[in-house]
């Protein structure tokens, strides 16, 4: 028994995605997700909780949320950073954006800004690469970015 549950409006929304499978057990992604968006991260009491719900072991959900490096296995900052590594966002310039929240923020890709804030993960492309170089705020696409254009929007992070 877990002490982790959805909340209210997490529950409806488990329950609206459940009638679109027709087996309650090929939920997993979809229940995983709606854990972090309710807590930011996957805790082992959560796992445990999707399990009960869709009828698995506790390890089977375990070896779902390793698997995808989208799920965080910690608590992160507020606004996580998902800075873009690969071919064409590093050549149009992500190395400069990656200094530039060293330098800013003080982390490094896997890190937590000392206040709880920010969060910064190396992702690979996340198929936005005619926008090169772009990052994920908190799932929203940040494209054709430049230094000052990255300074405005985390800025704008309160
Ligand atoms: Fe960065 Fe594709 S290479 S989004």
């Amino acid at each position: 028994m877990s002490t982790f549950k959805y909340t209210e409006e997490k529950e409806q929304e488990f329950q609206r995605i459940a009638k679109k499978y027709p087996k309650i057990d090929a939920m997993m992604l979809p229940a995983l997700w709606l854990v972090q968006e309710q807590e930011g991260w996957v805790s082992p009491e959560a796992m445990i909780f999707v399990a009960d719900r869709l009828k698995k072991q506790p390890i089977e959900v375990y070896e779902f949320a390793t698997f995808y490096t989208m799920f965080n296995l910690k608590p992160i900052g507020t606004y996580h950073i998902e800075l873009c590594k690969t071919l064409s966002c590093m050549i149009m310039g992500a190395p400069e954006l990656k200094k530039f929240i060293k330098e800013t923020i003080g982390i490094e890709p896997g890190q937590t800004s000392a206040d709880g804030k920010f969060h910064l993960s190396e992702v690979e492309c996340q198929g936005a690469c005619g926008g090169a170089p772009m990052i994920a705020l908190n799932h929203v696409y940040h494209e054709n970015l430049t230094v000052d254009k990255l300074k405005s929007i985390l800025g704008e992070c309160k």
